[in-house]
């Protein structure tokens, strides 16, 4: 569900225009809908009403300011996996308490600085890690709240790219080592174990996997309770996956993940935080973008726009589907297109062979599923301009990215003095 609506033959956000939008903006741009993002987390949040939870939004999905400042009003948490997200997070104003901060490379100085903002937890990956972190936190004085992330190898049935609870994924502590590096955790000075954290993948469509991964992590709970560890906390990670395509099948719904986590963990007293980052932000965001224009080819037509993979990823990284719509629909005959954007590599496409009325010159297209790992994902590769973000609430709308100047981006670069001529 989201709150981008045609009324009659145009499209809005919310309540406003988006042709006029980009109008005021230029192209292309991201929109993305307040209320939808409401809606998304609110509907989760209340799938676990039986439940003690804490919704740790994935802040990797969409980590504008202004799109977790949203969340955080709700009361989220977040998931953070740099000192960067971390410093977003808490800028938006999300409480310290309310923040995990996962990752197989976290570095000493994102360990120094999480230690002293006070996280909720780290999610820990490794050994190594374990033993980085007590160091760290010994210098400090301080005591890391720790959650020890398990790699259950569970396959999770989505993209290859984007599975991570495999035993071949770089995420984790192997199954076999788990109970090992808890009793090893336990020894470490400047450490206090809260809990367990798994996250087994992205996109993910079926409950099965979550089924799997949970039942071990409960098993898992019951032998670390045994050998005398302390475990009040439950990660679940994010991965709750959404519809791209209109004949997508429908995802597991909030309330059956909901009820499968309570079937599994009702009972275990732990406090459970969740960390969905999709789920929330997916369907929340459109890109906007004007037709360049069109070449009509020996194999193919093509509709060449002024957004690119720089703006999108997703169809170039995952060959991921993304629907495709005039932001106002003319009656023109539809014809099949490739649409793709200016950038120099035959991977830029943002939708191959779609049925699309044949547009004009400066005709707007809205990319839909643009909230979540579009803008975060960007990139200014040829040396592009990032697209502007935009929040729109009901009637009003903000800037919450400005588009920045050729001046912004070359800025931090320079000539070798070597180089330069006297
Ligand atoms: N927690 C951890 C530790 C994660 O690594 C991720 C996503 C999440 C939570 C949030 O997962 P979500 O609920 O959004 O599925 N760029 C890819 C997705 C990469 C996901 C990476 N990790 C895409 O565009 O499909």
């Amino acid at each position: 569900m989201h709150h981008f609506n045609r009324r009659e033959d145009r499209l809005f956000a919310e309540n406003v225009d988006v042709t006029a939008l980009a109008e005021h903006i230029g192209t292309p741009f991201y929109c993305y809908s307040t209320a939808t993002l409401r809606q998304h987390y609110t509907r989760l949040k209340d799938a676990f009403a039986q439940n003690e939870v804490t919704i740790c939004y994935s802040v990797k999905a969409n980590s504008n300011l202004g799109v977790i400042a949203t969340l955080a009003d709700l009361g989220s948490g977040a998931d953070v996996v740099s000192e960067g997200e971390l410093r977003r997070a808490l800028l938006s104003g999300i409480p310290a308490g309310k923040i995990v901060f996962s990752g197989v490379g976290k570095t000493e100085a994102e360990m120094t600085y999480a230690l002293n903002a006070d996280i909720a937890q780290f999610n820990v990956e490794s050994r190594a890690e374990l033993e980085q972190l007590s160091e760290v936190a010994t210098k400090q004085g301080k005591t890391a709240r720790i959650s020890l992330r398990v790699n259950p190898d569970i396959d999770a049935g989505t993209h290859e790219k984007i599975s991570t609870g495999k035993a071949e994924n770089k995420f984790g502590i192997a199954w076999d080592e788990a109970e090992a590096s808890y009793a090893k955790a336990a020894t470490l000075p400047g450490l206090e174990i809260v809990g367990i954290d798994i996250h087994i993948g992205s996109q993910i469509t079926e409950l099965t996997p979550f089924r799997n991964a949970f039942t071990k992590v409960a098993d898992l709970l019951e032998k670390l309770t045994d050998a005398g560890h302390n475990i009040t906390t439950l990660d679940l990670g994010g991965g709750l996956g959404i519809p791209y395509g209109p004949e997508d099948a429908p995802p597991p719904s909030p309330e059956d993940y909901a009820n499968l986590i309570d079937e599994i963990f009702g009972d275990s007293g732990c406090r459970i935080f969740l960390e969905p980052g999709r789920l929330i932000a997916g369907n929340a965001g459109i890109l906007v973008t004007s037709v360049i224009r069109t070449k009509k080819g020996e194999a193919k037509n093509f509709i060449i726009v002024d957004a690119a993979m720089t703006e999108l990823m997703r169809p170039t990284l995952y060959g991921a589907y993304h629907d495709i719509q005039p932001v106002i629909t003319n009656g023109n005959v539809q014809d099949v297109w490739d649409v793709v954007g200016p950038v120099c590599e035959t991977g830029d496409f943002l939708g191959s062979e779609r049925s699309l009325p044949e547009p004009q010159k400066g005709d707007l297209l809205a990319i839909f599923t643009c909230g979540a790992y579009s803008a975060s994902l960007g990139s200014s590769y040829n040396t592009r301009l990032s697209a502007p973000e935009v929040l729109v609430d009901n009637e009003k709308f903000e800037i919450i990215r400005a588009r920045p100047q050729y001046d912004d981006i070359l800025a931090l670069e320079k000539v070798p003095d070597w180089l330069k001529k006297a």
